[in-house]
């Protein structure tokens, strides 16, 4: 895992106490609201519906336990000990007072964290697959990759003031898990002929306008990055719109000008840049990867496991649900679930946060991961190891056995804490998650993305959800459309609306009567809901959400 060094902390040090001063003027009233907002801005402080809001970056989603301790201290010593994980691989503190955020900042430096870039229009976090470095389908560990972008992109002298902000996620697995597609920039670790490189997608995005991303560049060799990715956001830079806000991100550029433009713009600066970038970057790059190194993978058996596999039902449930494959036989991934069905998708406390830090320690060669899809990740555990993990999981409320299932629901914070929602999320994702807990019928659905956002921005992914709900405001009454067939994988789709809205009362109802559907349609439990929808088409389910207008067309 990428380490700190002696620049790295100086830096943030000087920044931290930069923006101490900026506070301190800010509360004497040296400075007003409106001349502290850029300032603020820069080092990922929002204001909020209730408070202000602290967005901290987890670039690529990796920690170790000393960190998520440290967040834990810090949700219980300045927030109300709770943090939000969010689907960009951030943690969202809600109720930070501002006089307190400078010491955050400074416990944060402590263990290598900040909250530099998660806001503004700026390159943000760059995230990655939460399997990196442990999937059994990885080409290439992907993490090396966004810690080159991310240092390459940090106060990026020429990148602080681009049309609008601006995301780049990376993948090193054929099945993408990092979303790329929805990117502005998305890079797949792709192999040509023994040499590793990327494929680079551009141009893609959710919010008010969704789009699926294009392929700039079927292969780019690694040692190209930084020059290829600087001449894009260069590209994006000049000719980015900056009349429009709505139409300022770099999938209206490319929409507007057309993807064969754009590569030609993109290649030419790219031919000017090329010579510039000596080597620095690919020494540095080494450097990076050593410090990703393969853990020291433990051997022993593995009887343990297979022994409670086989006795506890509870246990085995849990493992076919949430364990993945590792690339090492005896290893397994756990995805530790934060999505209690009632809980607030997203939300950990501090005490969950310490037991899985503490777990990662004693036995996951301390590494954590944060999944877009707002889960915990353990990358490496022996399979031994598995019943003690479980056991320890279950006393905290974190063993539900439900990763990928209807309730693993991402969901925006919506109107409960967001300044811009027109709906509310978080209980819609709670009567959902509950309901189908009631019915006990989860399991047997199986595969299922439902992701829910508070308005048009898209934070909860739900253009891309198998099942989307997006919360509007309609003459001052919650109204919630529902979109379906949208994916987030290598297969990207943006979902089709399926019809009017529901209100609030209504949209658990008709999520029912869908599924309903689904499992009365579909050829057999291994049909996927998603997969239905493509054989099917959108008619049969429009019928099951609108049996009135059926009834009345009749
Ligand atoms: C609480 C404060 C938040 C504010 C003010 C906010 C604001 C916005 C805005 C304005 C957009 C639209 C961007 C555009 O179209 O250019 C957006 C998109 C997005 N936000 Fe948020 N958001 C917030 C919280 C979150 C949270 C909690 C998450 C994750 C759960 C999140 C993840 C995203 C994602 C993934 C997008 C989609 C961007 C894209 O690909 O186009 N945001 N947000
Ligand atoms: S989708 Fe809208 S309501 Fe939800 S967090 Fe984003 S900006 Fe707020």
């Amino acid at each position: 895992m990428y380490q700190y060094n002696d620049f790295d902390r100086d830096f943030l040090a000087v920044r931290n106490a930069q923006f101490r001063a900026q506070v301190e003027r800010r509360i004497d009233g040296s400075l007003t609201e409106d001349e502290f907002k850029p300032l603020r801005l820069m080092n990922g402080l929002y204001l909020q519906l209730h408070a202000y809001m602290l967005r901290v970056a987890i670039p690529y989603g990796t920690l170790n336990s000393a960190q998520m301790d440290q967040l834990a201290m810090i949700a219980d010593k300045w927030d109300k000990g709770y943090g939000h994980f969010t689907t960009r691989q951030n943690i969202q503190y809600n109720w930070p007072k501002l006089r307190d955020v400078p010491d955050m900042l400074d416990a944060l430096g402590e263990v290598g964290m900040h909250a530099i870039q998660t806001s503004g229009n700026t390159i943000r976090n760059v995230t990655s697959d939460h399997f990196a470095g442990a999937a059994a389908d990885e080409i290439e560990d992907p993490r090396p990759t966004a810690e080159l972008l991310r240092q390459w992109s940090t106060d990026h002298p020429e990148f602080q003031f681009l049309p609008r902000k601006f995301k780049i996620a990376v993948t090193g697995s054929p099945n993408d898990r990092a979303v790329t597609k929805a990117h502005d920039i998305g890079l797949r670790m792709v192999e040509r002929d023994g040499e590793k490189g990327y494929e680079v997608i551009v141009g893609g995005g959710l919010g008010r306008t969704p789009m699926i991303g294009k392929v700039l560049r079927e292969f780019l060799p690694k040692a190209d990055l930084l020059p290829y990715a600087e001449a894009i956001v260069s590209v994006y830079n000049l000719l980015g719109r900056r009349d429009n806000k709505y139409k300022a991100r770099i999938k209206i550029t490319v929409h507007e000008n057309g993807i064969e433009t754009i590569r030609d713009l993109v290649e030419e600066r790219f031919a000017q840049l090329r010579p510039l970038f000596s080597g620095v970057d690919q020494e540095m790059l080494a450097g990076i990867e050593a410090q990703f190194a393969a853990p020291d993978f433990k051997t022993g058996s593995v009887a343990p496991f297979k022994a409670a596999y086989h006795e506890d039902s509870v246990f085995r449930s849990w493992v076919d649900t949430n364990i993945t494959k590792h690339r090492n036989d005896d290893y397994a991934i756990v995805s530790i679930s934060i999505k209690k069905q009632g809980d607030t998708p997203g939300d950990a406390t501090s005490d969950q946060m310490r037991v899985m830090a503490q777990i990662a320690r004693e036995f996951a060669h301390d590494e954590l991961r944060i999944s877009h899809e707002q889960n915990v990740i353990l990358p490496h555990v022996h399979r031994a190891d598995l019943p003690a993990i479980h056991a320890r999981l279950k006393e905290v409320g974190l063993a539900t056995a439900n990763i990928g299932l209807i309730s693993d629901i991402i969901a925006c914070p919506g109107m409960d804490y967001c300044a811009l929602a027109t709906a509310r999320s978080i209980p819609v994702a709670q009567q959902i998650a509950t309901r189908f807990d009631e019915l006990k019928l989860e399991h047997d659905i199986g595969d299922l993305k439902i992701k829910i956002s508070g308005c048009i921005n898209a934070c909860g992914h739900h253009h891309v959800a198998h099942i989307g709900i997006l919360g509007l405001d309609r003459a001052g009454v919650e109204n919630y459309q529902i979109t379906l067939g949208g994916d987030h994988t290598e297969t990207a789709a943006v979902g089709e609306r399926a019809g009017p809205g529901f209100a609030y009362d209504e949209i658990v109802p008709a999520i029912e009567r869908l599924i309903a559907a689904y499992l009365d349609l579909r050829v057999d439990a291994d049909e996927r809901f998603i997969d239905a929808y493509r054989r099917l088409g959108l008619a049969p389910f429009k019928a099951a959400l609108y049996p009135e207008a059926k009834a009345n067309a009749a």
